[in-house]
């Protein structure tokens, strides 16, 4: 499948990895261009390519840059994407260390609606609370007893079960955290953030999140 990934940090990187060792055909970008990202594409035989070509063709796009950066995006990142690409959000607000204040996040307007709005396309919220290391070295073949599942919340059916089947092709599990209005469940601060269970217990964490900010998430 051919997969554009935007941002080739912690998460860009290692799903540029884990995805080209599966056979799939990835594009790759960063901000400074691709003349930055050689060695990366020498690792894993990656194409490296400007954000705006990132999503051409792609069936899957990821998202995966610093929330505050989303706004720099180029305009139209998604046109020429195939009609049915799924776009993931990997993205976290981190006001206080990262990211700044972000008015409409701190009115409690869900993260990815947020990021949603900025790119103008829906997104899927995936790998948000998992750990850049998890995705190289957790995957397990599926059925294997305790593997991790990672929630995943969306509004679109389809693109969300692309990006589940995705996902176990990586080596987790998956569970169906609601659409994206429910999706603060897996935002920074609650408990499923930065979970490693299985199936069930992500399940678990997901019903006990409380909706309220903690103030050491907020601005
Ligand atoms: N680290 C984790 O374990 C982890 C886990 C789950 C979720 N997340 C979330 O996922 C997102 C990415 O995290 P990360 O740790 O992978 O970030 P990171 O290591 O800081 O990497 C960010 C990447 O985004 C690129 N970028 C920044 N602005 C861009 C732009 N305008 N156009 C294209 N690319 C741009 C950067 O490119 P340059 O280097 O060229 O500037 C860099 O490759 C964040 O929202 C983070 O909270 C992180």
């Amino acid at each position: 499948m051919k997969i554009g990934i935007i941002g080739a940090g912690n998460i860009g990187g290692n799903l540029t990895r884990r995805l080209s060792a599966l056979g799939h055909e990835v594009s790759v970008a960063n901000s400074r261009g691709p003349q930055t990202l050689t060695a990366l594409a020498e690792e894993t035989g990656a194409t490296a390519v400007t954000a705006a070509e990132a999503a051409r063709g792609a069936e899957v796009v990821v998202v995966t840059v610093p929330l505050k950066a989303v706004q720099a995006l180029p305009a139209g990142l998604l046109d020429g994407a195939a009609e049915n690409v799924a776009v993931i959000d990997t993205g976290n607000y981190y006001p206080r260390e990262r990211d700044g204040r972000i008015a409409a996040i701190e009115d409690g307007l869900p993260e990815s609606r947020w990021t949603e709005q900025q790119i103008g396309h829906p997104v899927i919220k995936a790998f948000n609370g998992t750990y850049a290391q998890d995705i190289l070295t957790n995957g397990r073949p599926k059925g294997t007893a305790g593997r991790q599942a990672l929630p995943v919340a969306g509004d679109d059916a389809a693109a969300k079960q692309k990006v589940r089947d995705l996902i176990d092709e990586l080596g987790f599990d998956t569970v169906d955290a609601g659409g994206l209005d429910e999706s603060w469940r897996q935002q920074p601060g609650t408990p499923v953030y930065g979970h490693q269970g299985d199936a069930e217990a992500v399940e678990k964490a997901l019903a006990s999140a409380s909706a309220e900010r903690t103030p050491e998430w907020r601005a």
